[in-house]
């Protein structure tokens, strides 16, 4: 039986399975099939599932990578990398991805973190530290009651005052509402949800930005933008103004590595102005290569060689696409769930389509994530289109929504 399933696996699913083993230890195994079958079938949350890692790690057992252990402790942009680390390759990445958020590469100071929550706490952290250093005054925080819940956990532990702004019913921050809760005889820490978590609303900038222009009273202001999906694909289409610090005048950004990069486990990119690096505390540290600035010590020196493998291997021309697939199959998806008068709402620019909840089953096989609002009549769902929810899922998927909806209208016997 269990012979039976690898051989249609790879029937299916190609030959990366052809020389799939056995751990020898029945819980694994279980689980890898769990994990398998799960994959095929994962709509709901902001992972690509297709990640093109399979040839580095083939380099890294052949290379012997795996008995070394190497620490990105330190800074990675300085002229001198740690020997025993990958840092001089988290530059390369950082140093890749500057342009695409629109610094400079003499302007722009930047980390591989451990995951877009990691680069939220660098930004909250960063921004707190320079408005302080700037004006001797604690900020007040400002984020969306639609934003991720990182920014609220990551005030709340750096201890900063926080205010949350009401978003309009497709979850952007209302501009109003932040004036109503401005206090601008403080410094502001605004952090702007770049694809909100549930219904993939980015909040306006250019109309946010406007309004704390107008207030030359306020002591100074950093602009933090939380963009782990978005910050992902925007880059890669035409739209690429809205994640530019050129465009956008924020002072930093994060964006996650795991999810549309394609990195097999949590990471992430944190990237700020030099002027931001410049006004944060100072911490020598004497053992490591200099002025230790970011939060943590020990940082993950894998996932920078992943990142810089997959630039030379997937890259800009391969994210492009993946971008278009994305955005087309979005269309797609809000397209047929129309054409089956299934309720569903989708943001400009956002892969991720909020719908009428449907029932647990298909809630569960398709690893559906779940929301509440009145505005839109209750329960709810989304599908995020990752490069793995292709047309012929959605297909699939929305059959299974019409035959549920047809069976629960029909006449009962
Ligand atoms: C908008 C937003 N910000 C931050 C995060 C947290 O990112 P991570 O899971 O990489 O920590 C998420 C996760 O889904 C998110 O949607």
């Amino acid at each position: 039986m269990k012979k039976l399933v690898i051989f249609l696996f790879v029937l299916l699913f190609g030959t990366h399975y052809m020389d799939a083993q056995t751990s020898g230890f029945q819980k694994l195994d279980d689980w890898v099939e769990i994990w398998k079958t799960g994959q095929q079938t994962y709509f709901g949350y902001p992972v690509n599932q297709k990640s093109a890692l399979r040839d580095f790690y083939d380099w890294y057992l052949s290379t012997g990578m795996e008995v070394i252990n190497l620490n990105n402790a330190g800074d990675p942009m300085t002229d001198e990398p740690w020997k025993m680390s990958s840092q001089a390759f988290e530059r390369d990445v950082i140093e890749y991805f500057a342009p695409y958020y629109g610094f400079d590469l003499n302007d722009v100071w930047g980390i591989v973190t451990h995951s877009g929550t990691d680069g939220n706490s660098h930004g909250i952290y960063f921004g707190a530290n320079y408005l302080y250093n700037k004006t001797g005054q604690e900020p007040i925080v400002y984020v969306s009651d639609e934003a991720h819940y990182s920014n609220m956990r990551l005030a709340h532990l750096q201890n900063l005052d926080m205010r949350l702004v009401k978003s309009d019913k497709m979850g952007r921050m209302i501009p109003e509402e932040l004036e109503k809760v401005l206090d601008t005889s403080r410094p502001v820490l605004i952090v702007y949800a770049m694809g909100s978590t549930f219904k993939g609303a980015i909040d306006d900038m250019a109309t946010l930005n406007a309004l704390l222009d107008r207030h030359t009273e306020i002591p100074a202001v950093y602009r933090h933008v939380d963009a782990a999906l978005f910050g992902g694909y925007l880059p890669f289409t035409e739209h690429r103004e809205m994640v530019s610090h050129k465009a956008m005048h924020f002072e930093s950004i994060a964006i996650s590595g795991h999810k549309f990069f394609g990195i097999d486990s949590p990471s992430g990119l944190f990237l700020c102005t030099r002027e931001v690096y410049d006004n944060q505390a100072d911490f020598n540290v004497t053992y490591l290569n200099g002025n230790m600035r970011m939060i943590n010590c020990s940082r993950d020196a894998v996932q920078p060689l992943k990142f810089w493998w997959l630039i030379r291997k997937v890259g800009a021309e391969g994210w492009s696409r993946q971008a278009e697939q994305i955005m087309e199959c979005t269309a797609y998806l809000k397209q047929q769930l129309d054409n089956i008068g299934w309720p569903a709402w989708v943001n400009k620019y956002s892969n991720t389509v909020f719908f009428r909840r449907p029932p647990a089953d298909i809630v569960q096989l398709y690893t559906l994530a779940q929301g509440y609002d009145e505005n839109f009549g209750g329960e709810l769902a989304h599908v995020v289109v990752m490069q793995q929810v292709t047309k012929e899922k959605i297909d699939v998927f929305v059959k299974a929504l019409k035959d549920w909806a047809d069976a629960s209208a029909a006449p009962k016997p």
